[in-house]
């Protein structure tokens, strides 16, 4: 392969989240958040696993950011624990959440690093959970105050507002594998309009407080295909590229939702009644960025019934496909111009341990890293509009209802002290960034 050259300009980073890395879940006033009272359930998060110790980032951070300076990164993208800032969810701001960020950002800053904050990457104070959390069109009023405080707070040009709407609705409360648990699609959905409503406040709230920077969410997004050349399952894969991207991107961009996905919904959820006067207009606020993120296409049957196509990752759902990448990334450009687009997650877990000379060989996770950047390349040339990548996850953390039995980062952790070792990827990734080429 010809060397593949980035723009000069091109932002190279890395990111996490507050719950998994962060671990001290009950320090300096920290409320409880959802995924505490979901992983302290037996049975939710494979071994018992929680929040803590995490990778102990809020101790550990000043080494994070020697970490992210050494790796020669320019941007890192970590989010902030709304239970740090609001422990109960509401009221006066906790003021040793908010230094913690602040010291984190001066950190970042100082080394020439880039902060990209996500304001809600799913650890939601209880206090509202126990309120009706997203079901409960007040949060997404609370989620704005909370958004401002932040926005005042802290001086960063790029801001996130809700991390992965879609994987709250499907996991959080259709499938119950991620807090808070529910199986029931009446509730989701209207979850689904609050949370984009949570969305579309806390952007105008950014625009008319501070004009100049950037925000905008932060989606994952999911190609879909059918399984085969049948009219059913054509039918089914447009249905679910409707559930899967279009019931969030055109809310968003267009201001309506997909009337067949509407349909869809309304056989299953009363969402329709929530969407109230003026809400459409309040969610499609312009945005300034599109966080892209990608792990894996997904192809249905003519039921749609998702199955499964290419090789998988050690997390089942994650099939290792990069052309998903491009193609997401070229219908961007084709359907949701004008806004430019900055990768903030793609990456996949790998079981590497550190040999007996410390090195981690994670050579699978080398090769879908540069298949992966490969195909984002391929869809700039054609004209996406991408300026950023970052890779998911500088570090190993806790995944969720897979606790610490997968590791996504580009440097390990070894849990029982703490200590950090770059993975051979996390090498491979510094030599790109700093040549700026694909070799
Ligand atoms: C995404 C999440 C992120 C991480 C990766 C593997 O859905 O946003 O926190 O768990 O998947």
């Amino acid at each position: 392969m010809n060397a593949l050259r980035f723009p000069d300009d091109f932002v190279w980073g890395a990111a996490t989240s507050a719950y998994q890395v962060e671990g001290a879940t009950t320090e300096d006033g920290r409320g409880v958040s959802v995924w505490d009272t979901f992983a302290a359930v037996p049975g939710n998060v494979k071994d018992g696993d929680t929040g803590d110790p995490g990778a102990d980032q809020y101790h550990r951070y000043p080494e994070d950011i020697e970490l992210i300076a050494d790796l020669g990164l320019s941007s890192y993208r970590f989010s902030i624990a709304w239970p740090r800032i609001q422990p109960t969810g509401s009221g006066k701001p906790n003021q040793k959440g908010i230094d913690f960020y602040r010291r984190l950002v001066e950190g970042l800053v100082e080394r020439g690093i880039r902060p990209m904050a996500t304001l809600f990457h799913w650890d939601l104070p209880q206090e509202l959970q126990d309120r009706g959390g997203w079901e409960n069109r007040d949060t997404a009023a609370r989620f704005a105050d909370y958004a401002e405080i932040m926005f005042d707070a802290l001086h960063i040009r790029d801001w996130l507002t809700i991390n992965e709407p879609k994987t709250v609705v499907d996991c959080g409360y259709r499938f119950g594998s991620h807090a808070p648990g529910f199986e029931d699609d009446a509730r989701a959905f209207v979850a689904c309009h609050h949370l984009l409503l949570a969305h579309g406040l806390a952007t105008r709230i950014s625009h008319e407080r501070h004009p100049g920077r950037r925000i905008g969410p932060a989606l994952n997004l999911h190609p879909t295909y059918p399984v085969d050349d049948t009219q059913e399952a054509r039918q089914a894969a447009r249905l679910q590229d409707g559930v899967e991207n279009r019931l969030y991107l055109d809310p968003i961009f267009k201001g309506f939702y997909p009337e067949d996905t509407l349909r869809w919904i309304s056989e299953r959820s009363p969402m329709r009644d929530h969407i109230l006067e003026g809400d459409l207009a309040t969610i499609s606020e312009p945005i300034d960025i599109l966080g892209v993120q990608y792990y894996t296409p997904i192809y249905v049957n003519g039921d749609m019934e998702r199955v499964h196509v290419h090789p998988r990752a050690q997390a089942e759902w994650l099939e290792i496909y990069p052309e998903g990448f491009y193609d997401i990334l070229v219908r961007l450009k084709t359907d949701y111009p004008g806004v430019p687009l900055v990768i903030t997650e793609n990456g996949l877990p790998t079981t590497d341990e550190p040999g007996p000379d410390d090195r981690v060989r994670d050579v699978g996770r080398i090769e879908y890293l540069r298949d992966h950047l490969s195909a984002m390349h391929r869809a700039m040339k054609e004209g996406a509009q991408v300026e950023g990548y970052h890779v998911w996850s500088l570090l190993d953390n806790f995944e969720w209802a897979e606790g610490y039995s997968q590791r996504f980062g580009i440097v390990y952790v070894d849990y029982s002290t703490q200590r950090r070792i770059p993975k051979d990827s996390a090498l491979w990734y510094r030599d790109v960034v700093k040549s700026g080429e694909l070799r």
